[in-house]
């Protein structure tokens, strides 16, 4: 089955989107055959691009992610996804109380798949500065390194 995962994060302007970049670059370079999203548990930013820092950050890692539309999570994301990721415990619990009895999605943290950082949250960078977002890259990028590593070895 072609894997799909969806990336989740509070307002899907910050956290998940660059998880999304970063995972779309790993695929891209490990040729992995996969559908890729992300959207937040919240509704704020519906429509919205991601925020500016953001794009700066994942465009000096030659990532383009000016494109992406912040979404909400629906219930039918648990059925159209194979695996569904939270970037902190908090969205984790709310994803786990939105699954629907016959959604099928796996459900994690994304760092689960990050060596070292298993367990942990991807800190909000939203009401921080630059710098934070250059963190928020390093730790997705890593986690992004593992889970297509991951998928890719799960293949046939
Ligand atoms: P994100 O960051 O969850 O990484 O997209 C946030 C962005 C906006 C808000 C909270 C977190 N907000 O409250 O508007």
């Amino acid at each position: 089955m072609r894997p799909a995962v969806l990336f989740v994060c509070l307002g899907n302007i910050c956290r998940s989107p660059l998880a999304e970049g970063a995972f779309r670059a790993q695929a891209r370079e490990v040729g992995l055959d996969v559908l890729i999203d992300s959207a937040g548990t919240g509704g704020w930013h519906v429509g919205s691009a991601p925020d500016r820092r953001a794009i700066a950050t994942a465009l000096r890692h030659g990532v383009d992610i000016s494109r992406q539309a912040a979404r909400k999570v629906t219930a039918d994301d648990f059925r159209r996804f194979t695996h569904i990721l939270a970037l902190d415990h908090d969205n984790l619990k709310k994803l786990r109380a939105l699954r629907p009895v016959d959604g099928a999605a796996e459900l994690g943290l994304l760092l689960d798949h990050a060596e070292g950082l298993e367990g942990r949250a991807v800190a909000d960078p939203y009401y921080g500065n630059e710098a934070g977002f250059e963190a928020t890259w390093s730790e997705v990028a890593l986690a992004a390194r593992g889970l297509a590593l991951s998928l890719t070895a799960r293949r046939d």
